[in-house]
């Protein structure tokens, strides 16, 4: 999996299912862990499961500088220091033909899936420097890498923040800083039970079995599959990984 003892991490998204795996990977390994979210009930759910003193938390829209400053200044009072940024947070959006996607859900969409994590990247990037260096990693998507009918905005934002890791990872490995994308394939939980219905209102299941019989290993991916992923990138032993877009998806788009 990697060290990651005495890694100061900010997680965003962080309520979320994939993240709630990442934080107690983290939390197991001996790191310390700011969850970022804009659901607060959500993000106390979290904070009282994983328990002990390393885990704490933040309320911030990611798509607000303001509250992304208030959450990077947050984790460095709290923490001392800062080495890891999973940029975590993202929606999935309207499942529409192109043609009939409304134009204000597919900019609120970028909004956070993009710019979320440009101004995550921008406002840790000088924490990082200052401290010789760290790790970030962007939650993408195979949806990064390939298209699929009626997420037009989903995929595009995926496939963008892949643009942004490879700039960043550039600008960033002079002053080591690494960045790098995780690509999950579907992964049980809330977020792709909300695209099969989505997909296919009247047979949810039927489109399940469709999704997972085009992923060869036969199943769904599950969060620690991720948040293995996750860890390893943002520990020691990955220390010359850098501008990778790394897939977890069980050889779906080999
Ligand atoms: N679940 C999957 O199948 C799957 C597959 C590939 C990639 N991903 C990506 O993994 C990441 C995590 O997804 P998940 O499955 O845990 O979904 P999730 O819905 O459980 O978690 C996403 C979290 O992001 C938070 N969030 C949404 N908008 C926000 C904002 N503006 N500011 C701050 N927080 C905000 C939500 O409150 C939620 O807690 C997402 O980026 C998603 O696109 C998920």
């Amino acid at each position: 999996m990697g060290t990651v003892k005495g890694k100061a991490v900010i997680l965003t998204g962080g309520a979320g299912e994939i993240a709630r795996e990442v934080a107690a990977q983290f939390l197991a390994g001996g790191a310390q862990v700011l969850l970022v979210d804009v659901n607060e009930a959500a993000l106390q759910q979290a904070v009282a499961l994983l328990g002990g003193s390393s885990v704490a938390y933040c309320v911030a829209d990611v798509t607000s500088e303001d509250d992304t400053v208030a959450y990077v200044r947050k984790a460095l009072e709290t923490f001392g220091r800062l080495d890891v940024l999973v940029a975590n947070a993202g929606v999935e959006g309207l499942v529409a033909p192109v043609s009939e996607y409304d134009t204000d859900a597919f900019r609120r969409l970028l909004d956070i899936n993009v710019v979320g994590v440009f101004l995550g990247i921008k406002h840790v990037f000088p924490a990082l420097a200052a401290q010789g260096g760290g790790s970030i990693v962007i939650t993408s998507s195979v949806a990064g890498v390939s298209g699929s009918p009626g997420l037009s905005a989903y995929n595009a934002s995926k496939h963008a923040v892949i643009g942004l890791m490879r700039s960043t990872a550039k600008e960033g490995g002079p002053l080591n800083i690494r960045v790098n994308t995780v690509n999950p394939s579907p992964i049980e939980g809330r977020m792709i039970e909300s695209l099969e219905r989505g997909s296919m209102p009247d047979e949810p299941a039927a489109m399940r079995q469709a999704l997972i019989q085009s992923i060869p290993m036969g199943r769904y991916g599950v969060p620690a599959d991720v948040a293995n992923l996750i860890l390893f990138l943002a520990s020691e032993e990955s220390k010359f990984l850098n501008g990778g877009v790394y897939m977890v998806d069980g050889g779906m788009t080999a």
